[in-house]
């Protein structure tokens, strides 16, 4: 158990192996977080957690208190990882389950048995005493139901899945942990990017309140740069990175993202990257099939541009990055993108490619195709239009 607060306690639960939540990967696992927020009348659990790790829960609140004790289970989001075992945390501590009628409805949907429901609505509260905690609606951040809640007297935000990263340590701060940033990043890029626009709204809503501290239901706490005890991210650094991938803010930077069948498209990818880095970009490559789509995810969120290569195979795209680019479409990402493919006979696939990179939302430039292995005047100009690219979009 550790205090984030007077009286507001992490007694969480730690999955030390998970390695995929949903589409996306989770190389140093995650924790699913819950608190204990004791007002002077009552105790609220803020979320619960995933089927089979309610046991992790009632060991640590057992070490301050009876689970008899808990009369609320705040339910911010009924997301199986957050609401797989409320009804283990439930029959244990006998406590009533606050929500919202979506979260109720989507509770109900997920889980078998009767819970005794409390209904609380954007802006009411739950009374604990001295304090109280006000439910925000957070409607598709990134659920229907997804709901944050402030603790109003100490000014904390447990946002449930918004602000939170999958890493699983011993440790209960961002400043102290490893991977923190990293992980938001990857977080960010999979699960909130394609709800950017809600992100800035709802990040111009709690500009209204003090939030000294940001619980999410995932990873670390968020806690102020003059509380911290490393050198690591502080609530202050994640509510930066939150405005500029909402705002879409990019970096010099672009990736460079292909598969190849015999190494041409590979060379293409090659001497654009290094035509980028001539221009001063920060360019990323990255081989598909050798490649986890995560990270290649998480490289994207920040840059300005995409220049996606395919060879053309039985005259389409390689199953690789088709696949990628299903990952890519649902992430809606937008900024430039450029399409390229070598081919023998026919070339399909950077047409193909440019058509799918404008659905999925990108400014899409006319894109370059090599008849086999590409000559040396082809690379360099490659080289050239890598350089062009990055010297005429820099950050001003
Ligand atoms: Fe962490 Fe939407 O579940």
């Amino acid at each position: 158990m550790t205090e984030i607060r007077p009286d507001v306690n992490w007694v969480g639960a730690i999955d030390w192996d998970i390695r995929e939540c949903g589409a996306y990967t989770t190389p140093h696992g995650t924790t699913y977080n819950s608190y204990l927020v004791e007002g002077e009348e009552s105790t609220a659990l803020v979320d619960a957690v995933k089927r089979g790790f309610a046991d992790q829960v009632l060991y640590r609140i057992r070490k301050h208190m009876d689970p008899g004790e808990v009369d609320y289970l705040v339910c911010l989001h009924a997301e199986p990882d957050h609401a797989g075992d409320i009804g283990a945390l439930a029959e244990a501590t006998g406590a009533e389950v606050v929500c919202r009628e979506k979260c109720r409805d989507a509770l109900e949907g997920h889980l078998a048995g009767d819970l005794d429901y409390v209904s609380r609505e954007d802006g009411e509260t739950l009374e604990l005493g001295e304090r109280s905690l006000r439910v925000i609606d957070a409607s598709m951040l990134h659920w229907p139901d997804s709901t944050f809640a402030y603790l109003e007297d100490e000014n904390v935000l447990f946002p449930n899945d918004a602000f939170g990263q999958h890493v699983a340590s011993s440790t209960r701060f961002a400043d102290e942990t490893r991977w923190v940033m990293e992980e938001a990043t990857r977080y960010y890029a999979a699960i909130l990017q394609m709800y950017s626009g809600l992100v800035s709204r709802k990040l111009e809503e709690l500009g209204e309140l003090e939030i000294d501290v940001i619980a999410p239901a995932h990873g670390t706490v968020w806690r102020p740069a003059e509380e911290a005890a490393g050198d690591g991210p502080t609530v202050g650094d994640v509510l930066e990175k939150y405005g500029q991938w909402s705002g879409s803010v990019r970096r010099d930077k672009a990736v460079v993202a292909y598969d190849t069948m015999w190494g041409s498209t590979g060379k293409m990818a090659r001497a654009i990257a290094e035509g980028l880095m001539e221009g001063g970009y920060d360019a990323r490559v990255y081989h598909l099939r050798s490649s986890d789509f995560t990270d290649v995810a998480a490289e994207i969120l920040e840059s300005r541009a995409l220049f996606l290569g395919s060879p053309t195979i039985n005259s389409t795209i390689y199953p690789s990055v088709g696949e990628f680019l299903t990952f890519l479409e649902g992430l809606r990402h937008g900024g430039d993108a450029l399409a390229f493919g070598s081919y023998g006979w026919a070339s399909a696939a950077e047409r193909e490619l440019s058509e799918q990179l404008r659905e999925a939302g990108f400014d899409v430039d006319e894109g370059l195709t090599s008849r086999y292995v590409p000559a040396d005047d082809a690379l360099v100009a490659y080289r050239r239009l890598g350089r062009e690219y990055a010297e005429a979009h820099r950050a001003p």
